[in-house]
């Protein structure tokens, strides 16, 4: 793939600055854009190579400025596969990202509950993931210059942040979860039986997405810190039937948190 033009692109129009530090956005922190200070925005549409995003309720748009102290360059919305996108343009923009010498990612994401002792608005930071489902992103023809052709796995999700980020999620919420995340490729929620089969294999939620961003941003060697919003609890947990409204309600009701913790997590990485 071509993300020498988009690079160009993004430098030219952000001069000087040097973002740091990358977040993906996911629903309900888009409201972390107000905060965001001395912002430029560039519309997906206007970078080179960038694909445009087509789920309700998430924007696309890149806004490079400061937060917390930091220069950072946020996803307000991300792309995924269920969308029908190629895998391989799913994670376009990490690339980019790697490119443009990041090596810090903050993952954000909207999540089921599979975890018995989790409820709708819990905080969970992702200690694993569990991608089997699905075609790996890092299929094909090694991209040399991002990483090697068997990259290790072992530590997506650094040990250290995760604790730095439990902390604070520990003082803006009742409880902070850590766990392991299980993607599924949707769009279609999972059935009963698949979520028993992911608890069983030992997933504590379950999405759409954030798995083959993190692979990617893991092959190029950036530090990783993913958080997921528990938004529902997946099928079969509770009679309650799955819906998007429920997802993108809980997500309302705890986006102020979710983007205090994260603000507080900038300001002490
Ligand atoms: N399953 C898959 N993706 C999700 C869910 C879910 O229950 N909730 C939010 N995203």
């Amino acid at each position: 793939m071509d993300y020498k033009e988009a690079v160009s692109f993004i430098k030219e129009r952000i001069g000087s600055l040097k973002p740091e530090i990358a977040i993906v956005l996911g629903s309900g922190l888009g409201v972390l854009k107000d905060e965001i200070q001395n912002k430029i925005i560039l519309k997906y549409e206007d970078i080179p190579g960038f694909p445009i995003s087509t789920v309700e309720g998430h924007a696309g748009e890149l806004i490079i400025g400061e937060l917390s102290g930091k220069t950072i360059i946020a996803m307000n919305g991300r792309f995924h596969y269920y969308e029908g996108y190629d895998i391989k343009q799913t994670v376009f923009p990490i690339r980019v990202f790697s490119l443009l010498g990041i090596k810090n990612i903050i993952l954000t994401n909207a999540a089921g509950g599979i975890n018995l002792d989790y409820k709708p608005g819990d905080f969970m930071v992702i200690n694993d993931h569990l991608s089997f489902f699905a075609e790996s992103v890092l299929r094909g023809k090694n991209e040399d210059e991002f990483g090697v052709r068997f990259p290790d796995m072992s530590d997506v999700y650094d040990k250290e942040e995760i604790k730095k980020i439990k902390q604070i999620i520990e003082k803006h919420a009742e409880v902070a979860r850590e766990g392991v995340y299980a993607y599924m490729k949707g769009p279609c929620y999972e059935t009963p039986a698949e979520i028993r089969a992911l608890r069983t294999l030992g997933a504590d939620a379950v999405g759409m997405s954030t798995v083959p961003e993190a692979i990617v941003a893991k092959h190029s060697g950036m530090k990783i810190v993913a958080v997921s919003c528990v938004t529902n609890m997946a099928a079969g947990v509770t009679n309650q039937k799955l819906s998007h409204e429920e997802v993108k309600e809980t997500a309302d009701r705890v986006k102020v948190k979710f983007k205090e913790i994260i603000k507080e997590y900038l300001l002490k990485m």
